[in-house]
């Protein structure tokens, strides 16, 4: 991995330092910039103010969605059949519109119960006085196991989720010969899966995307694949890294931690607030003609990240930004996104953070860190720590 000697004009998505803690470096581009650009990986933008990624966000007509990673990623589509992610409308439009209300809140609650008692199984292993590295143990079971249940999947496979997502999406981004093993291995698994619901559908989301119509005719299984892949790949690698970064926190500030068990209403004020200041995703998109973006001449073709990560600590929208306070309000964060492409998953991820977070403060009310030396981040698309080793009370 490369430093990077200049922020401004020769960022890498991928450097240590960005990694590890990149809020500093983006008030300093956002006061002095705002909007930064390297030739690194092919080259792209960086936006760094709320108004500009919201702006890039949210027009189709000028940015393309027909690629979303931070750097160039050689995906293969079978079928020539892209997820909706990568689809500008009108197409994404009509397929979001059909898998909406699965994904809505009161359709997620459906999950609530089994996240809770997902969580109280694995903190059944742990003892207080033990040192844990709550990554392995803990953030990367969760939701990879949601995600089974929400594909009707046998939970035996939620570690190969994890370990495709994270091959896909995470360290593996900087690995091609990864990316391509991981896709293979997912794609088996998944078009798998699509057969064997053909012939036997159930009472999951890909039996229910099968029996789905556009003007009268079903839904492609090539169509059904795609986004079934989407939600492995959108998740998993996220919803952890959310939870982790939540954790360390929590482990370096006792009196959030102790508040958070307060009240329902309390534990999901603070989500939001610590989606607000540690949102783990960046996304991109493609310019389809020139645009002018501050004092950046985008051409067509070029790629602008969204720095989600970025817009959430514009202090011209957040009052001390860098400041967490967990009952934040108002708090229009955008760690979910903005635009066409919200996340559909949010109202699931949120409750994943609910009873995640809850669980290990009532449980251990009193971790800590075991040695911050010892905490490892990942950077790029997704941010969040990789080993977080802490101490149980
Ligand atoms: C904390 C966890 C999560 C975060 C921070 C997150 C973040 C995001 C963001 C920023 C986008 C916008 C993409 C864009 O504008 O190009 C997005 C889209 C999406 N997310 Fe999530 N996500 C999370 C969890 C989930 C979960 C649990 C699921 C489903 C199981 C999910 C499914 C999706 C889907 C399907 C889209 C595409 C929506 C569209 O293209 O219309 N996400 N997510």
């Amino acid at each position: 991995m490369s430093a990077s000697p200049d922020w401004q004009t020769d960022y890498d998505v991928f450097a240590e330092e960005l990694a590890d803690d990149p809020y500093p470096i983006m008030a300093e581009l956002r006061a002095q910039c705002p909007v930064a650009h390297s030739n690194r990986h092919e080259g792209s933008w960086w936006p760094t103010r709320y108004e500009d990624v919201t702006h890039v966000a949210n027009d189709s007509d000028e940015f393309s969605s027909s690629q979303v990673s931070v750097v160039p990623l050689k995906l293969v589509h079978p079928g020539g059949v892209v997820s909706m992610v990568m689809m500008d409308p009108p197409e994404h439009t009509e397929l979001r519109r059909l898998l909406m209300p699965f994904f809505s809140a009161n359709n997620a609650e459906r999950y609530r119960d089994l996240t809770r008692s997902i969580c109280q199984d694995l903190l059944a292993g742990m003892s207080e006085g033990d040192t844990v590295d709550v990554v392995s143990a803990y953030t990367r079971q969760i939701p990879p196991r949601i995600i089974a249940a929400i594909l009707g999947v046998d939970p035996v496979h939620a570690d190969d989720f994890t370990e495709w997502a994270e091959g896909i999406l995470g360290g593996g981004m900087r690995d091609p010969e990864e990316v391509a093993r991981c896709q293979t291995l997912l794609t088996e698994f998944l078009q798998n899966e699509v057969v064997a619901r053909q012939e036997s559908p159930g009472d999951d989301l890909i039996s229910e995307l099968l029996a789905m119509e556009v003007d009268g005719e079903p839904l492609s299984p090539a169509v059904v694949f795609a986004n079934m892949r989407l939600m492995l790949i959108a998740g998993v690698d996220t919803t952890w890294s959310a939870m982790g970064t939540a954790i360390w926190h929590l482990a370096l500030n006792p009196d959030d931690r102790h508040s958070l068990v307060d009240s329902d209403e309390s534990n999901a004020l603070a989500v939001e607030e610590l989606l607000r200041a540690y949102a783990p995703v960046t996304m991109a998109r493609i310019a389809k003609c020139p645009v002018q973006l501050g004092d950046a001449q985008i051409e067509t073709g070029d790629r602008v990240l969204l720095s989600f990560p970025a817009a959430n600590r514009d202090p011209d929208v957040f009052p001390e930004p860098e400041t967490v306070q967990l009952d934040r309000t108002p708090n229009r964060h955008v760690a979910f996104g903005y635009g066409q492409h919200r996340c559909l998953g949010a109202p699931l991820a949120r409750l994943e953070l609910q009873e995640s977070l809850r669980e290990l403060v009532k449980r251990f009310p009193d971790f800590r860190l075991a040695d911050p030396r010892a905490v490892t981040w990942s950077g790029g698309q997704v941010r969040g720590p990789r080993a977080l080793p802490l101490v149980l009370g």
